[in-house]
């Protein structure tokens, strides 16, 4: 943690650097605009005005762009860092390959307007009143302020602009883009497609797509799949982010990568509405990513003078295989998407009694599990759902927050007050965007839900969805949640989603209007939370979707964790958990340790297996208290207190995946480092032992070589072979073994940094 501190502290001096070597380079040499120093972990933008190309060079990464001939912004390298010494020249356009495939579809555009004879897939498609449909973007200025580019674009004829912007970060390299159209026509025109911008990959053939998809309670499934000419759609029509697929990518080179080697270029869209990322590999084979939300039964109107921002669409560049991608993506959740980034709060230990109570919560009840809870070292408390309203199972109450007076007659107070003094604080579980038809508010406000007017309303889970881009829906969802929050001294919620869209009218504005409700849905549920954040900077808040269905870049500005899955078999969770690492950081990723034989696959595991299985992510408890034996209790303790050991290096470290689940593996073994590589620990998982074999030899990565790490057993069994204390060297060349044999069987180990 203090070296990433420091590395930002650096970044923050690197621009105050950088006005005064700005100003001596700018006389120096007229063809550089602005420069922001430029070295690992630095940021700079150089415009060289003769070529007309802008160079970003951030940590390791070097994206370059240029002005062609025919003023397109056309992609000229992204990639691994290059000399500061090495120029290009100015860009042209590509040559079309015949009539047939013009040039607009062959160049390697960072931004296509569809007008032209354009095919390839577009980031912007608009109709004007008058039937025109013809978009010609040309460049027409820049700005550079700091580490934000800023190009103007505008149409050939109609005062029709589009900027777009590109934000580097100086400690990944990760950029962000977004685009923003602005409609300076008298008139309003109708966007049919909009993307936040194109990312062109090196010209090559050998090309690997990684992503994710998956379905309740069986998220986070890794797929790969080697790059062939046409398109991949992942894609979310559901109105959120669904977790079909996630709006997350990862390109590398078939055959010469591996975990820890070779170029991988990745990317995720911040945006919890519908949502679509296209990979497309053209007639020339060329590969381009394009994103933004899903153009499926979209139209946004978009009136004379105003304007309309995309999401944003954040890519990097690794040079250190998927694993270095991860570990990148990862650093910048931490340090620049995470609400109180780049110092976001460590996750507390919670308990929830989800699984064992379901909707019967109550006081006496909920007060029984916070005393057991807190024995075993629980810092937070959160009640789940069944304590508002006629709240008895899932089909009636949603809607009406108003606490339960039979199952809490005194309100909240009481059971948080008792929270409190058994030194927890509390967390309360809510589901603002939905109403039960039994309910009063639907009731009262029937008008309030998606809808088509005289047709069918879909239930999911016996509710509706509020129509949050209504104002009136706006202001009772935002009201409720401050009061509660204003009322009682609440430190957490946990704010679920439970289904997707169906008929996704917004009857009560005009027929052209209608369709806007998908984006200014999320605009508003954006709002709220912001808005709720401001005025309660003390609360945290999880994001739950059922599960892990609203997990992506842009919730998590909001929201400090996220829930990856109803799944909690804490086999099945190696492979949710290793998926979901992919693209986000452990830092968010709740764990809970439930029951065993698991609701969901009737399978029996250890406590200490549960236990080592959710140490990798963010520890909860969801088990029944009530059931434990002593010994479960003591079991729990110990492992509690070792988790506060280890948070800050799970949470924050660099994850390794030294043995991955994936493919049916009888093995698993993940490894987290802290940033200042004093700490690691390792998490080793045996599925069966088969024929007698072994478990296989655990290589440690990214220790110093020349620094002695002591070896510590957290539970299960190091080989008695094992020395107590050897070099990073030994660690990460001879490695270790541990003695796993049996059926489910779990071991953790830590290496601390006894010397330098
Ligand atoms: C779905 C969530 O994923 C569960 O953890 C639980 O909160 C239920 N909803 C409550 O209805």
């Amino acid at each position: 943690m203090s070296d990433l501190l420091f590395l930002r502290a650096e970044a923050i001096r690197g621009l105050g650097i950088c006005h005064v070597s700005f100003l001596m380079f700018f006389f120096l040499n007229p063809f550089v605009s602005q420069m922001v120093r430029a070295q690992s972990n630095d940021a700079s933008i150089r415009f060289d005005k003769e070529t007309k190309v802008f160079r970003i060079d951030a940590a390791d990464t070097s994206y370059v762009l240029g002005i062609n001939e025919v003023k397109q912004v056309q992609t000229l390298y992204w990639g691994k860092r290059l000399s500061m010494d090495d120029t290009f020249a100015a860009p042209h356009s590509a040559s079309g390959n015949s009539s047939f495939d013009l040039s607009t579809n062959t160049t390697p555009q960072e931004f296509v307007a569809w007008g032209g004879g354009v095919y390839i897939e577009p980031d912007l498609k608009v109709t004007f009143p008058d039937g025109n449909r013809d978009l010609v973007l040309q460049y027409q200025s820049h700005t550079i302020d700091g580490r934000l580019l800023t190009l103007r674009l505008k149409d050939i004829s109609r005062e029709v602009y589009v900027d777009l912007q590109y934000e580097a970060d100086p400690i990944t390299g990760v950029l962000r883009r977004s685009a923003q159209v602005e409609n300076k026509t008298a008139s309003p025109l109708n966007i049919g497609q909009i993307a936040s911008g194109t990312w062109n990959l090196p010209r090559g053939t050998d090309y690997r797509l990684r992503y994710l998809t998956g379905r309740w309670a069986g998220e986070w499934r890794l797929q790969e799949q080697r790059i062939q000419p046409g398109k991949t759609v992942l894609e979310s029509r559901r109105g959120s982010t669904g977790d079909q697929n996630n709006p997350w990518f990862a390109i590398d080179r078939d055959g010469s990568n591996d975990q820890d080697h070779g170029d991988v270029w990745f990317g995720a869209l911040g945006w919890s509405g519908s949502w679509r990322i296209s990979i497309e590999q053209d007639q020339v084979q060329q590969v381009r990513v394009t994103g933004g939300p899903n153009d499926f039964d979209f139209n946004y109107r978009l009136a004379a003078g105003e304007r309309l921002q995309t999401p944003n669409f954040y890519a990097g560049y690794s040079h250190d295989g998927i694993g270095g991608a991860s570990r990148l993506l990862h650093r910048f959740e931490l340090g620049s998407i995470l609400p109180n980034a780049p110092h976001p709060k460590l996750r507390p230990v919670l308990y929830n009694s989800w699984e064992p109570t379901g909707f019967n919560v109550d006081e006496a009840g909920q007060e029984s599990l916070a005393e057991k809870a807190a024995t075993i070292g629980v810092e937070r408390f959160v009640v789940d759902d069944g304590w508002f309203g006629q709240r008895s199972g899932d089909k009636a109450g949603l809607g009406d927050w108003n606490v339960n007076p039979v199952k809490f007659p005194h309100g909240l107070r009481p059971l948080i007050d008792k929270v409190h003094s058994l030194g927890m604080d509390f967390g309360l579980w809510v589901e603002p965007e939905m109403v039960n038809p039994n309910s009063d508010l639907y009731r009262k406000h029937p008008d309030w839900v998606l809808n088509f007017p005289g047709r069918p309303r879909t239930e999911g889970r016996n509710q509706l969805m509020l129509n949050l881009a209504r104002p009136d829906v706006r202001a009772y969802v935002f009201q409720f949640l401050d009061s509660l929050l204003n009322e009682n001294d609440i430190a957490f919620l946990k704010w679920d989603y439970n289904r997707n869209w169906s008929e996704p009218g917004w009857p009560a504005v005009a027929p052209e209007e209608q369709k806007k409700v998908y984006i200014t849905y999320v605009q508003n549920l954006y709002s709220i939370l912001e808005e709720l954040r401001r005025r309660h900077p003390h609360v945290e808040i999880e994001s739950c979707s059922g599960g892990g269905g609203r997990v992506d870049l842009g919730i998590m500005q909001y929201t400090d964790e996220v829930w990856p899955s109803d799944n909690t078999d804490a086999f099945d969770r190696l492979l949710i958990q290793d998926g979901f690492t992919y693209a986000y950081t452990p830092g968010v990723m709740m764990a809970w340790v439930t029951d065993s034989p698991t609701w969901v696959n009737q399978r029996t595991l250890s406590l200490e297996y549960r236990f080592l299985s959710s140490m990798q992510g963010s520890l909860g408890i969801g088990a029944d208290l009530n059931h434990w034996k002593p010994q479960d209790f003591e079991t729990a303790k110990k492992m509690v207190a070792q988790y506060k050991q280890i948070r800050e290096t799970v949470q924050r470290g660099s994850l390794y995946r030294l043995i991955s689940p994936q493919n049916g593996s009888e093995y698993s073994v993940t490894e987290s480092i802290a940033e200042d590589q004093k700490l690691a620990v390792a998490f080793a998982f045996l599925h069966s032992s088969q024929m007698l074999y072994p478990f296989p030899r655990i290589y440690l990565r990214g220790l110093k070589a020349d620094v002695t790490y002591r070896i510590k057993a957290l539970d299960g069994k190091l080989s008695t072979g094992s020395p107590a204390v050897a070099s990073g060297a030994f660690w990460m060349q001879h490695g270790v073994d541990v003695d796993l044999r049996g059926d489910f069987q779990a071991a953790a180990f830590t290496l601390e940094a006894v010397s330098k």
